[in-house]
C-alpha cells in the first residue's frame, strides 16, 4: 500500500481525497498497488469530516515519515509551496502539484531535483484542469517539433466571458459566481488579469521547447477592459471574444502572447465556452490536435493530480518527466511579427 500525504485541503485537495476514495480499486489496478492518504496539512481543523484524524499542522511530521511516498501539493502560491516542495524532494519522495504559480516560477529547478534522486516532480493539472496536455507534450507529441500552441487556460475568465455574451450578465455577478463553484484562483486578479493564463502559456511553451520561458516577459493582457460594446460589436462581426494564449515559432524564433481576441466560427477554439478550456497544438508531422474539457473545477483538477500520483507509485524509482532546460528561452515581439 502505497502511503502519500496531502498538502492543503481546499477544493482541489479535498477533491483529491474523494477521487482516490471513489474510484479506489481501478485506481489500485493500474498503480499496482492500493493508494493511502495517511496525512492531511492544513491550518484548520475539520471536526466532524473523517479526513480529520489524518490532519497535520507541521509539515515536518509528513517529511519525516519514511513511509510516505508521494507528497500531494495543493495549496497555490509559491510560498510556503516552494519549501515545502523542496523538502519533500530532499527526503526521498515524488511531489504531485496543481499549483502554476510553482511550476511556472521554478519548474526546472524541482525537475532537475527529481531527476537526480530518481523521483519524479509531476503537475498535469497546473494546465487545463483536468484536460490531459502536460504528458501529451512530455510523451506522445516528441516526434514532433512544435509550431503553436494556442488555447482558452482559463476557466474563471472563460465562464465570465461566456456569461456576459450570451446572458448579458454583469462581470461583478459572473465572477461571484465562478468563486462560489470554486474555479476562481484566491485572489481572482489572477485569472481576470490573465495572469493564470500567462503562467499556464509560459509552461506549455517550456515544455514544448525544451527551455525556461519567463512568463514575466510575455506579454499579458486580462478581460478586466472588455465592456458590453465590444460583446456587440463581436456578435457583428459573427465573431466572440475569448482570453487566449498563444505560443507559435517562426523563422527561427517564439513568439508568446496573452490577450481578448476575437475569433470567428472558423476557429477551432470558437465554442469552447463555460468553464472549459480548450488546447490547440500544431506539430510540423502530426498536424493539428486539439484538447477540450474542464479547465477548472474539484474533481476534474484532483483526476489529473491523482493521475499523476498513480504514475508515481507505478514508477517508483524511475523519473519519467521530461526536464526542460534552465536556459532561457529568449521571446520575440508577438506583436510585431507578421503571421
Ligand atoms: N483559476 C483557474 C481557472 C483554476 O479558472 O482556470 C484552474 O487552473
Amino acid at each position: 500500500m502505497a502511503k502519500i500525504a496531502v498538502l492543503g485541503y481546499g477544493t482541489v485537495g479535498s477533491g483529491v481525497v474523494e477521487v482516490l476514495e471513489t474510484n479506489k480499486n481501478s485506481i489500485e489496478k493500474r498503480a499496482g498497488e492500493g493508494i493511502e492518504v495517511k496525512y492531511v496539512l492544513d491550518l484548520r481543523d475539520f471536526p466532524g469530516d473523517p479526513v480529520q484524524e489524518k490532519i497535520v499542522h507541521d509539515v515536518d511530521i509528513i517529511i519525516q515519515d519514511k513511509e510516505i511516498d508521494v507528497v500531494v501539493e495543493v495549496m497555490g502560491g509559491i510560498e510556503p509551496a516552494f519549501t515545502f516542495v523542496k523538502k519533500a524532494l530532499e527526503a526521498g519522495k515524488s511531489v504531485c502539484t496543481s499549483n502554476k504559480a510553482l511550476v511556472a516560477e521554478h519548474g526546472p529547478e524541482l525537475l532537475a531535483m527529481a531527476k537526480e534522486r530518481n523521483l519524479n516532480f509531476m503537475f498535469e493539472a497546473s494546465v487545463g484542469g483536468g484536460i490531459p496536455i502536460i504528458r501529451p507534450l512530455n510523451q506522445s507529441l516528441t516526434a514532433d517539433e512544435i509550431t503553436q500552441i494556442t488555447g482558452i487556460l482559463n476557466g474563471t475568465t472563460n465562464y465570465i466571458l461566456t456569461k456576459m455574451s450570451q446572458e448579458g450578465s454583469s462581470y461583478e455577478d459572473v465572477l461571484k459566481e465562478a468563486q462560489d463553484l470554486g474555479y476562481a484562483e484566491r485572489n481572482p486578479e489572477a485569472d481576470v488579469e490573465g495572469y493564470d493564463t500567462c503562467r499556464k502559456i509560459a509552461i506549455l511553451t517550456s515544455l514544448a521547447f525544451g527551455s525556461t520561458v519567463k512568463f514575466e516577459e510575455i506579454q499579458t493582457e486580462g478581460i478586466t477592459k472588455i465592456s458590453t460594446a465590444d460583446f456587440a460589436y463581436a456578435e457583428k462581426l459573427g465573431c466572440v471574444v475569448k482570453l487566449l494564449a498563444t505560443s507559435f515559432k517562426k523563422d527561427e524564433k517564439v513568439y508568446a502572447i496573452t490577450a481578448p481576441f476575437l475569433i470567428d466560427a472558423t476557429h477551432p477554439l470558437y465554442n469552447v465556452n463555460d468553464v472549459l478550456n480548450g488546447i490547440y497544438i500544431h506539430g510540423n508531422v502530426i498536424g493539428d490536435v486539439m484538447f477540450f474539457g474542464a479547465g477548472a473545477g474539484k474533481l476534474p483538477t484532483a483526476s489529473a493530480v491523482v493521475a499523476d500520483v498513480v504514475d508515481c507509485v507505478k514508477h517508483k524509482g524511475r523519473n519519467v518527466m521530461t526536464l526542460w532546460s534552465y536556459e532561457k528561452l529568449e521571446l520575440g515581439s508577438a506583436m510585431e511579427v507578421e503571421r
